[in-house]
């Protein structure tokens, strides 16, 4: 055991890979990790299994089975009795599997397409251009993360959602409070009781949000009622927004860092998709997708048995050799950008990649082309962040232009 890495490990850069990660890069595809509490489970490394065994029915997503991998003793936590109420949300859609995850997953999916997020755009720039214009008036220096990076991919997905602006801000708070805990029940029930509230308005004046999507659709399979199962999958994507808000920080801090791929991208903005794409493999959060393999598997020799846990680690996935021709470099016009697994892969394969995608390379591009001298307010060692690699991974950004 003594010569097993241990996973997760913190990051000692908020966009590389912990540095204790290369021993697992040399083992491919397939090595053993401990987690937090001692357990062996298996590290997924390369790009090509990971697509394979994501794809396997075998492997599965299911939370709520006792044998269930736990990265942080939070997660384990907030899947106790005081938190039980948590489950609900994750058990609506990315903790369940087969035909009952198939049908919720394809209620939602209309509003999600590339068309339809496509045709965003202008309420998107619309957001991020009048977020930008209160921050400059505030003057410099500034947080970017308060201040810009976090509210616009809140305001864009409320809005989407059909969540009324009046309400983002209590919405926000009890979102973090179910994230958070320890008070998780109790913004549960607050924030059910809210919805139910805003459910029986739609009824009487139906607008045109997911939310109201979703009410007039036919109930999902499985034992939930409809108007649960809506409240709930609506509270599970809403909390996608903390992810965007993150590349958003994270993006601008890299490109900073990288001062030559950053005047590249200034003087051809057309670069943009590519750079995001590029943006959300090189700095790699989350760290690692989770499942519980539910039957034996054969990998190359070796056999993943029924009841192992499987960790798919995105951030050295995302700098497999086979696939990348400098892994460890950032290459705004990199012919294999897109071949990441930052959304996941297979069945839960992230439902708001297309949003997360436009609305970053919107408040990106916006931000480099109005404000031509935007830099960091203190030396980048001084940017405070959380090393243990999850979403919320830089925590201020101070910046001046
Ligand atoms: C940069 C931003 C984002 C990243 C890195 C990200 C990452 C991920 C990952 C890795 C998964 C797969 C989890 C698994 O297989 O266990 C996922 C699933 C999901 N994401 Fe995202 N996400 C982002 C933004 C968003 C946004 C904006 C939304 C809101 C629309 C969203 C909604 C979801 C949902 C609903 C699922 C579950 C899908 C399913 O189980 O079928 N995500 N995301």
């Amino acid at each position: 055991m003594t010569d097993t890495v241990v996973f997760p490990q913190d990051r000692t850069c908020p966009y590389q890979p912990a540095p204790g990660y290369p021993p697992l890069a040399e083992q491919r595809p397939l090595a053993q990790v401990a987690l937090y509490d001692g357990r062996r489970v298996w590290a997924v490394t390369s790009r090509d299994l990971t697509r394979r065994l994501l794809a396997d029915r075998r492997i599965s997503s299911d939370r709520t089975n006792p044998e269930w991998p736990m990265m942080f003793p939070s997660i384990a936590a907030a899947v106790s009795d005081a938190q039980q109420k948590v489950m609900k949300i994750v058990t609506a859609l990315v903790g369940v599997d087969g035909p009952v995850h198939q049908a919720r997953r394809k209620m939602l999916i209309p509003n999600f397409t590339i068309r339809r997020i496509n045709a965003l755009r202008p309420m998107i720039q619309e957001i991020v251009d009048q977020q930008l214009a209160r921050m400059i008036d505030n003057g410099a220096p500034a947080d970017l993360i308060p201040a810009f990076a976090a509210p616009v991919p809140v305001t864009v997905l409320y809005r989407l959602m059909g969540i009324p602006d009046a309400d983002h801000r209590s919405f926000e708070r009890l979102s973090h409070q179910l994230a958070a805990g320890p008070n998780a029940n109790e913004a549960y029930d607050e924030l059910m009781a809210y919805m139910s509230g805003l459910i029986a308005e739609k009824r009487r004046n139906p607008g045109d949000g997911v939310l109201d999507d979703l009410l007039t659709k036919p109930g999902a399979t499985g034992d939930v009622e409809h108007e649960e199962l809506v409240s709930t999958l609506v509270l599970q994507v809403a909390g996608g927004h903390g992810t965007t808000g993150t590349m958003i920080s994270l993006g601008l801090f890299t490109l900073l860092q990288h001062p030559e791929q950053l005047a590249e991208l200034r003087a051809d903005l057309s670069l943009m998709p590519t750079a995001v794409d590029e943006l959300l493999r090189f700095v790699s959060i989350p760290d690692g997708v989770t499942r519980l393999a539910t039957d034996d598997i054969e990998v190359e020799g070796t056999t993943i048995r029924k009841g192992d846990g499987v960790f798919f680690i995105t951030s050295v996935i995302n700098r497999d050799a086979d696939v990348h021709d400098a892994p460890n470099s950032l290459g705004l016009r990199s012919s294999s950008a897109r071949d990441h697994v930052t959304f996941g892969f297979g069945a839960h394969q992230c439902l708001g990649q297309s949003l997360a995608r436009v609305t970053m390379e919107i408040a990106l591009g916006t931000l480099l082309q109005r404000l031509p001298d935007l830099r960091l307010a203190v030396a980048a060692a001084e940017v405070p962040f959380n090393p243990t690699a999850g979403f919320e991974v830089i925590t201020e950004l101070p910046v001046t232009w």
